[in-house]
């Protein structure tokens, strides 16, 4: 069994969604004994922005659809994913491998594995916030993944930037449920 885990703040140890990611590995390290974890650090080794050449490379693309779970890391910066996690999301939602056009409408072709997706967020945004409209990093990597076929599920620890109260118990409750992760 392979586990693909990314990371993509450029926060380092300041992070939290890479605190988050590390919790949910060490967990499902606990509940699939002997899984194999391949890591890439996306701000430390930073894809280049896409270019056709990419289209034609599989090399990432491959490493995915070879994983049975993926652990994301997603911090919000501008109210989206970070630049670094887009340069690999480019590489993933490739035609033919991961999503085909059909007579029907787009079919996606990645099923089957399990995304887990750390989402770290400054602020508010909650349905009811008055920020809720400007959330583009959850709504995107939903859109995203659901086009290849595959439905996240999410740990999110939100208001971060509110103060170090804030910070500690949404990254608590969110250690908390990555802690409590089980086997699909
Ligand atoms: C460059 C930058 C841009 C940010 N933009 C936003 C933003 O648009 N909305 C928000 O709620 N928080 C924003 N934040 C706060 C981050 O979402 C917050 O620090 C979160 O913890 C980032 O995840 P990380 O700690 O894993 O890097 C931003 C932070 C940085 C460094």
């Amino acid at each position: 069994m392979k586990l693909l885990q990314i990371d993509s703040s450029i926060l380092g140890d300041n992070s939290v969604s890479r605190a988050v990611t590390a919790a949910a590995v060490d967990q499902l390290k606990k509940t699939h004994p002997g899984i194999e974890v391949t890591y890439r650090d996306l701000a430390a080794s930073p894809l280049p922005h896409m270019t056709l050449a990419d289209l034609a490379d599989p090399t990432y693309v491959d490493e995915f659809l070879a994983s049975d779970i993926v652990v994301i890391g997603a911090p919000m910066y501008n109210f989206t994913l970070s630049t670094q996690l887009k340069s690999w999301l480019d590489r993933i939602l490739i035609a033919g491998k991961t999503f085909a056009y059909t007579a029907e409408g787009p079919k996606g072709l990645a099923g089957g594995r399990r995304v887990i997706i750390a989402i770290a967020r400054g602020g508010f945004y909650g349905m009811e916030s008055p920020a809720a409209q400007a959330e583009h990093l959850e709504t995107y990597l939903r859109t995203a993944f659901g086009f290849i076929g595959l439905s996240p599920e999410f740990i999110v620890a939100e208001g971060i930037a509110i103060g170090p109260e804030q910070r500690h118990k949404a990254l608590t409750t969110a250690l908390e449920h990555a802690g409590a992760l089980v086997s699909a």
